[in-house]
């Protein structure tokens, strides 16, 4: 990942945000001038989180975006997502080469602005400017030019109208445009959650996949200062590139037997997992005893075919006497990994 190791950008609003916290000891009298300002990187711990799977981390051309003037630190998120990447993505490009008709590919991962057009369906491709790949007039420019987003504050920058495709509950809409259709590699996992009854009960994509935060929701494009301090969703989406996200996939219990134990592997997510063609993650259990002998165990991968279902539960029995606990870990595959990772090493006890 040395790629991405040596990027390092100067976030200016972590600074001032750092700044106003007293992050640093010293009062404003005792700062020279002269001093040169420490760069914080919000994204750099995040980023070293992530295995590498081939994929780029950052987009680094942004040529073409012109919200990015007065938008750097939501620019900063989208910039670290894979929408941003999605055109340039190496596992795209790659697959694509194999592909007669690779029209049928560009639609989504280069698309025109979705709130402009009319009708459903996959996504007409942007004839210009390909390599922002989902940027950010896909998801927020109206027809008219206006800017469509969930407050549709006044400001002088440009109109801003309130669209009910920015509400919690409505969110899911936008992101299924693209993620219910099941295409080359990819499984439309958006099908499963329309499915369920989880949006009744306020789960949304972007309530797991945006995670909230506050920040300012612009800057003057001159002087890079920022606008009062908001709340809003994170554009850097989560993703199961991050190990510690992954995790979350899942929710584990355990039963013990006089001759087995067994494990119970739930899935927390709001599709089926994995949703990714050769997206393996791969399950190893023990049953311990109460001196950590190792008295059985167990081993099951998930993929694309043996996925497990949303709102279900995968049991591991493990054959074995007098288990008192059972460890679980858990490895993650998918195109362009080199080895796989693992993402999981937990002992459950009753
Ligand atoms: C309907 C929208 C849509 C179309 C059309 C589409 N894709 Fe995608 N593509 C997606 C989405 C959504 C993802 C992200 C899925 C994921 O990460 O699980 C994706 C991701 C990918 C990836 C990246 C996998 C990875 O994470 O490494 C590849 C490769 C890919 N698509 C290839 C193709 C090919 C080839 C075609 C044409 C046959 C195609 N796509 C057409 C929506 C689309
Ligand atoms: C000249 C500066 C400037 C440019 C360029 C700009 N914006 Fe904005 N934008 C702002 C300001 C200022 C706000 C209001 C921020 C606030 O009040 O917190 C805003 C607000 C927004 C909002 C929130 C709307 C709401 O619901 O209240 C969205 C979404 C948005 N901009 C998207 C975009 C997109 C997409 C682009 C590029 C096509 C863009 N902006 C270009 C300055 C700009
Ligand atoms: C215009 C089509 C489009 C829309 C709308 C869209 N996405 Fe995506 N999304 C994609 C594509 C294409 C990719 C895959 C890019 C790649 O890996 O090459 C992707 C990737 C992702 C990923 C990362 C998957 C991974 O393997 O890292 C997540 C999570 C995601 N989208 C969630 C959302 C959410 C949440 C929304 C709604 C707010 C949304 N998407 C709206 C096209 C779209
Ligand atoms: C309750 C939380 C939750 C909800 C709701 C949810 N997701 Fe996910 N999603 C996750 C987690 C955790 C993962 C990582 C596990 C995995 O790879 O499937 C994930 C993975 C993904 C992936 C990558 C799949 C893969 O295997 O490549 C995509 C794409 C995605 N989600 C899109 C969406 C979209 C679109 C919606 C709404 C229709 C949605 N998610 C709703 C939690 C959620
Ligand atoms: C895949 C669709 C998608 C893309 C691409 C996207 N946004 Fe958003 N944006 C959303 C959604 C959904 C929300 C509302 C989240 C919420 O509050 O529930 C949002 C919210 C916002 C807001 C309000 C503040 C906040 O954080 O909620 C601003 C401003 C904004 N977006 C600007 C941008 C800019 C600038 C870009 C490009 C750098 C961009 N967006 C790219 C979907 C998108």
């Amino acid at each position: 990942m040395s790629s991405i190791r040596s990027i390092s950008i100067l976030f200016t609003f972590a600074l001032i945000a750092l700044a106003s916290l007293g992050a640093s000891p010293r009062s404003q009298d005792e700062m020279t001038p002269e001093e040169p300002a420490a760069e914080v990187d919000v994204h750099a711990e995040w980023r070293e989180r992530l295995v590498d799977d081939g994929r780029t981390v950052i987009l680094e051309n942004v040529e073409g975006n012109t919200c990015l003037e007065c938008h750097a630190t939501i620019g900063d998120e989208w910039r670290h997502s894979t929408h941003a990447t999605a055109w340039q993505d190496e596992n795209y490009q790659k697959e694509l080469k194999s592909i007669r008709r690779k029209k049928g590919c560009w639609g989504c991962h280069a698309p025109v602005d979705l709130l402009g057009i009319a009708g459903g369906g996959t996504p007409a491709t942007r004839p210009e400017f390909r390599h922002l790949g989902v940027t950010c007039t896909t998801c927020h420019m109206g027809k008219d030019g206006a800017i469509l987003g969930p407050k549709g504050q006044p400001n002088d920058a440009h109109e801003s109208l309130e669209h009910h495709l920015f509400d919690a509950e409505a969110s899911s809409e936008l992101c299924m445009t693209c993620h219910d259709t099941t295409i080359g590699p990819v499984i439309g996992v958006a099908k499963d959650f329309a499915q369920t009854d989880l949006q009744e009960y306020g789960e949304s994509c972007v309530g797991c996949h945006m995670p909230a935060i506050r920040r300012p929701w612009a800057n003057d494009p001159t002087t890079g200062d920022a606008t009062p301090m908001r709340p809003g969703r994170s554009h850097r989406m989560q993703t199961p590139r991050d190990p510690e996200f992954l995790r979350s996939a899942f929710d584990f219990a355990i039963e013990l037997e006089a001759e087995k134990g067994v494990l119970v592997i739930s899935n927390t997510t709001g599709h089926r997992v994995p949703g990714l063609v050769e997206r393996e993650l791969r399950f190893q259990v023990e049953l311990l005893d109460a001196d950590d002998k190792v008295k059985g165990s167990a081993e099951h991968t998930i993929d694309h075919r043996t996925f497990l279902p949303v709102e279900e539960d995968l049991r591991l029995e493990i054959e074995g006497k007098r288990g008192a606990k059972i460890r679980v870990r858990a490895w993650h595959k998918a195109p362009g990994m080199r080895s796989e990772v693992r993402f999981l090493d937990r002992v459950l006890e009753p």
